[in-house]
């Protein structure tokens, strides 16, 4: 096991990704070598002590992807530090409250379990309806969720930085 750090992520349209990046970037300012990848192109972890993961919730699930990665590295991810992120609710508020104490879908908690990660948290969301397909938009209309960005920098920025500090504390 080496000593970066990687951030890896399952996006559809892209508001994950740009909050992986944030969370790297945080990362490499505290002086902490870390790659931010799709989870899709993550190989081999051998070069991670640690691992940042997080996925774009859709009707309660995680990307197919970010599944993949779970099961395919649960072993290996049980021997690094862990931490996960899903980034979804849209509209003011609590992100876990907006989503009625959500907080990791269900189908992958026995795995989380035997991972023990350090925390497991949400981020709110960007939800573009200039984006979305016939389909999303009709649910999205169906449930009248609020659109638009909802993404909070500043609570990234506040978990990356506790991140950043436990793993600083361990080297
Ligand atoms: C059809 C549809 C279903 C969604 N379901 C959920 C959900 O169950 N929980 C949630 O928090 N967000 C949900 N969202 C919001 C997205 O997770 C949110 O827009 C997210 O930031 C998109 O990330 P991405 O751009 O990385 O794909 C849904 C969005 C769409 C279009």
């Amino acid at each position: 096991m080496d000593d970066q750090v990687l951030v890896a992520y399952a996006t559809k349209y892209g508001a994950t990704k740009a909050i992986a990046e944030e969370i790297g970037r945080i990362l490499r300012q505290a002086g902490l070598l870390t790659d931010v990848l799709p989870v899709d192109k993550v190989s081999n972890l051998s070069p991670y002590r640690a691992v940042v993961l997080g996925s774009a919730v859709y009707i309660g699930h995680w990307r197919k992807e970010a599944v993949n990665f779970l099961q395919a590295n649960e072993k290996a991810l049980a021997e690094r530090q862990v931490w996960l992120f899903s980034s979804g609710p849209a509209g003011e508020g609590d992100a876990i409250e907006l989503l009625q104490g959500w907080r990791f879908p269900e189908a992958q908690q026995p795995i989380a379990d035997r991972i023990r990660p350090r925390d497991v948290t949400v981020f709110h969301g960007d939800l573009d309806m200039n984006k979305l397909n016939f389909l999303e938009k009709t649910m999205v209309k169906n449930i009248k969720s609020p659109t638009g960005d909802f993404r909070d920098w500043d609570a990234i920025a506040s978990w990356a930085q506790a991140i950043a500090s436990e793993l600083l504390e361990k080297v």
